[in-house]
C-alpha cells in the first residue's frame, strides 16, 4: 500500500516519535478527509464551535456568553455499561465485575469497524494532560476523534492542546510515555452525504487494553463514552497505573472545610454516580463561621507524601455535571459557575428566549424546545431535560475553588468518605473503627437506584468505593490494594474513615400520621456541614460517640444541631443503628463475596466475621 496523502497529517507540531507513528497509523486506517492538530487557541475554539453552529450540534445561547446548547441523537444519552470492556490478556485480570474480550479478538473486530470510519469527517488530534500542567511526571494523553463536539468539550474538562503537547518531550529531551486514546462516531459521509446534528452508530464498544495503558471508543458521542480523559482514562486505566505504582485512582470528589478559627480539613468522599458528590463538593455550610473551598467534584488521585500523608490531585479541569435537580437553592455555586459561560450543555431544553432550563430549576418557562427538539410546555408529560442531562464547564469559574487547586502536590487528606443511597438501615454518619474496617466499609458499599421512590427499600447493589463500573482490572486484587497501602503507611497519618448516608427515610408505615411519610429523615445539602463538622471533632477528638457493632455513630446531642428546622426525633432515626436491620445485611455482603471468586482479602473476611459477633 502506498502512503496515503493525508491533509495536515504532516503538520504534526511535535517531534515525539510515538505520537507521530500511533497519529499517522490511524488516520491511514481511518482515512479522514484531514487532519487538525489541536492547539487549544481562542481562535481554533472560536472556528470549532462556529463549525458545530453550522452543523446544527451546537445553538448558542443568547443569555450566557460563550455558551451553547446540544441535543443528542436521543439513543446516545449516557454511558453503556454493557459495552463497556477491560480487555486484559487474561480473562482473571478484568475480574468478576467487567465484560472481558481477549485483546486480539477486540483489535481484530474494532479494527474493522474503524477502517474507514472517518471518510469525509475531520480528524481532530487532541494532546491533553490529567492533573495540573507542573507536575514532575504529568500524565499525558493523545485523544483522536472525529468529533468536534469531543474537542469543545475536552478543551474544558482537560488542559489540552499546546500547552500539554509541550510536557510530551521532558527537560532532558526523552520522550514521555502517553495514553492513546481513540474515539470515532463511526459514522463515515460518502461523498455529498449531509451531516447530521449528532452523528454516532448503534455499535457502541467502550474499550480499554489496561496492559497497552490504551482506549479505543467507539460509536457514541456521549460525554462519558467519548471525552476519553475522563472515566476511562483518569479511571479505568488510571487505576490500573495506580494498583502498578502504589497508589489510588478513586472516583472520589475533593473538598477544603474551613473550621471558625481557620484551620483548613481536606476530605475525599467516594458516592456512587447521582449520590451527592458535585453537591457535597460545592456544599454552602449552614453552621455559622465555617467555609467550604471545591478541589474538585468527581474524581482523586491520592499518593503518600514524603511526610506519609495521603495527597490528592484533581485530575480533571472542568465539572461534567448532572443538570436536573441543580438550582439556586440546592447548589447556588454551581449555578454562578455556569453562569459566566464558557459551558456546554447537552440534552437540558433550550428556552425561548435562548437560555437553558431543566426540571428542578427556577423560572419554569411556559413554553421551550425540549432536549428531544420538541415543543414542551410545563403540562404533565415527558419531561423537558433528559434525567441525565449535564452541564460542562470549567472549574476555573467555580467561585469557591481552593486556592490551590492546581498544585501538582496536591491536598493532604484528613479524611474518606463513603456513601451511598439507602432508604433504610446506614445511619447518617459512621465512624470505622481502623483502616481495615474502612476499607471493609468501602468495600461493602451499597446504594439503591430506586431514588424517587418514596418508603420502602428498592433493589440495593453492593459498589465497591463507587468504583464498580470504573475498575480496570479485578476488584479483589483492588480491595488488596487498598489494605496493602494502609498497612505500608504511617497509621497515625492515615485519613480516617467514614460512612455517610443523606438519603435514609422515615417509614411510610409506621409515619403513617406523619405528613410527609417517607420524606428523607435528614435535610441533606448544606445542612451536610453539621456532619462534616462532627467529622473535623472527631479527628481532633472533640467530639462524642457511641460506640455501635458497626462503628462509632454520633447521638443527635453529639452533632451541632443550632437552628436545624428538623425535628430531632427525625436526626435521631437518622442516627439509628437497628441490629436487625444489620444482621439482614449479613447475607447480602456474603452474597457480593462469593461474586469476587475467591479473591476477597483475609482482613475483610475477619471483618465481616467480627461484625457478625458484634451484632451477636
Ligand atoms: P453526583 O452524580 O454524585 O455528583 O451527584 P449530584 O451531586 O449531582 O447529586 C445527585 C442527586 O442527588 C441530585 O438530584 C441532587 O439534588 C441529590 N442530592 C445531592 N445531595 C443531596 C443531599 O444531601 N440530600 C438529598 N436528599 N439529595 C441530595
Ligand atoms: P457519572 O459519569 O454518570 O458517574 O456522573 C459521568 C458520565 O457518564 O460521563
Ligand atoms: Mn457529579
Amino acid at each position: 500500500m502506498t502512503a496515503v496523502a493525508i491533509p495536515g497529517l504532516d503538520a504534526a507540531p511535535t517531534t515525539h516519535s510515538g505520537v507521530l507513528s500511533w497519529v499517522r497509523e490511524v488516520a491511514e486506517l481511518t482515512t479522514p478527509d484531514r487532519v487538525v492538530w489541536v492547539d487549544g487557541s481562542d481562535e481554533e475554539a472560536e472556528r470549532i464551535n462556529a463549525e458545530l453552529v453550522a452543523n446544527g450540534t451546537f445553538v448558542p445561547l443568547k443569555a450566557k456568553p460563550n455558551s451553547y446548547w446540544a441535543a443528542s441523537d436521543p439513543s446516545d444519552v449516557a454511558r453503556v455499561e454493557e459495552r463497556t470492556f477491560i480487555c486484559s490478556r487474561r480473562e482473571e485480570d478484568a475480574g468478576p465485575t467487567n465484560n472481558w474480550v481477549h485483546p486480539d479478538e477486540m483489535k481484530a473486530t474494532m479494527t474493522e469497524l474503524y477502517r474507514g470510519c472517518m471518510r469525509g469527517r475531520t480528524m481532530y488530534v487532541i494532546p491533553f494532560c490529567m492533573g495540573p500542567l507542573g507536575d514532575d511526571n504529568p500524565k499525558l494523553g493523545i485523544e483522536i476523534t472525529d468529533f468536534a463536539y469531543v474537542v469543545a468539550s475536552m478543551r474544558v474538562m482537560t488542559r489540552m492542546g499546546t500547552k500539554a503537547l509541550e510536557k510530551f518531550v521532558a527537560p532532558d529531551g526523552t520522550e514521555r510515555p502517553f495514553v492513546p486514546a481513540l474515539h470515532s462516531v463511526g459514522a463515515p459521509l460518502e461523498p455529498g452525504q449531509q451531516d447530521v446534528p449528532w452523528p454516532c452508530n448503534d455499535t457502541k464498544y467502550i474499550t480499554h487494553f489496561p496492559e497497552e495503558r490504551m482506549i479505543w471508543s467507539y460509536g457514541s458521542g456521549y460525554g462519558g463514552n467519548s471525552l476519553l480523559g475522563k472515566k476511562c482514562y483518569s479511571l479505568r486505566i488510571a487505576s490500573v497505573m495506580a494498583r502498578d505504582e502504589g497508589w489510588l485512582a478513586e472516583h472520589m470528589l475533593i473538598l477544603k472545610l474551613i473550621s471558625p478559627e481557620n484551620k483548613a480539613y481536606y476530605v475525599a468522599a467516594a458516592f456512587p454516580s447521582a449520590c451527592g458528590k458535585t453537591n457535597l463538593a460545592m456544599l454552602q455550610p449552614t453552621i455559622p463561621g465555617w467555609r467550604v473551598e471545591t478541589l474538585g467534584d468527581d474524581i482523586a488521585w491520592m499518593r503518600f507524601g514524603e511526610d506519609g500523608r495521603l495527597y490528592a490531585v484533581n485530575p480533571e479541569f472542568g465539572f461534567f455535571g448532572v443538570a436536573p435537580g441543580t438550582n439556586w437553592k440546592t447548589n447556588p455555586v454551581a449555578m454562578r459557575t455556569i453562569e459566566q459561560g464558557n459551558s456546554v450543555f447537552t440534552n437540558v431544553a433550550l428556552t425561548d428566549d435562548g437560555d437553558v432550563w431543566w426540571e428542578g430549576m427556577e423560572n419554569e418557562p411556559a413554553h421551550a424546545t425540549s432536549w428531544k427538539k420538541q415543543d414542551w410546555t410545563p403540562e404533565p408529560g415527558e419531561p423537558a431535560a433528559h434525567p441525565n442531562s449535564r452541564y460542562c464547564t470549567p472549574m476555573a469559574q467555580c467561585p469557591i475553588l481552593a486556592p490551590e487547586w492546581d498544585d501538582p502536590k496536591g491536598v493532604p487528606i484528613s479524611a474518606i468518605l463513603f456513601g451511598g443511597r439507602r432508604a433504610t438501615t446506614v445511619p447518617l454518619v459512621n465512624e470505622a473503627r481502623s483502616w481495615e474496617h474502612g476499607v471493609f466499609m468501602g468495600a461493602t458499599m451499597s446504594s439503591e437506584k430506586t431514588a424517587a421512590a418514596a418508603g420502602k427499600v428498592g433493589e440495593v447493589r453492593r459498589d465497591p468505593m463507587a468504583m464498580l463500573p470504573f475498575l480496570g482490572y479485578h476488584v479483589g486484587d483492588y480491595l488488596k490494594h487498598w489494605l496493602e497501602l494502609g498497612k505500608n503507611a504511617d497509621g497515625a497519618k492515615l485519613p480516617r474513615v467514614f460512612y455517610v448516608n443523606w438519603f435514609r427515610r422515615g417509614d411510610a408505615e409506621t409515619d403513617a400520621g406523619h405528613p410527609r411519610p417517607g420524606r428523607f429523615l435528614w435535610p441533606g445539602f448544606g445542612e451536610n456541614s453539621r456532619v462534616l463538622k462532627w467529622i473535623v471533632e472527631r479527628i481532633e477528638g472533640k467530639a462524642g460517640a457511641r460506640e455501635t457493632p458497626i462503628g462509632f455513630v454520633p447521638t443527635a446531642d453529639d452533632l451541632d444541631l443550632a437552628g436545624i428546622e428538623e425535628p430531632k426525633s427525625d436526626v435521631e432515626a437518622a442516627l439509628a443503628v437497628d441490629a436487625d436491620e444489620w444482621r439482614q445485611e449479613l447475607p447480602l455482603i456474603e452474597e457480593w463475596f462469593a461474586k469476587i471468586d475467591g479473591r476477597v482479602p483475609s482482613t475483610l473476611r475477619d471483618e465481616l466475621e467480627a461484625l457478625r459477633q458484634r451484632l451477636g
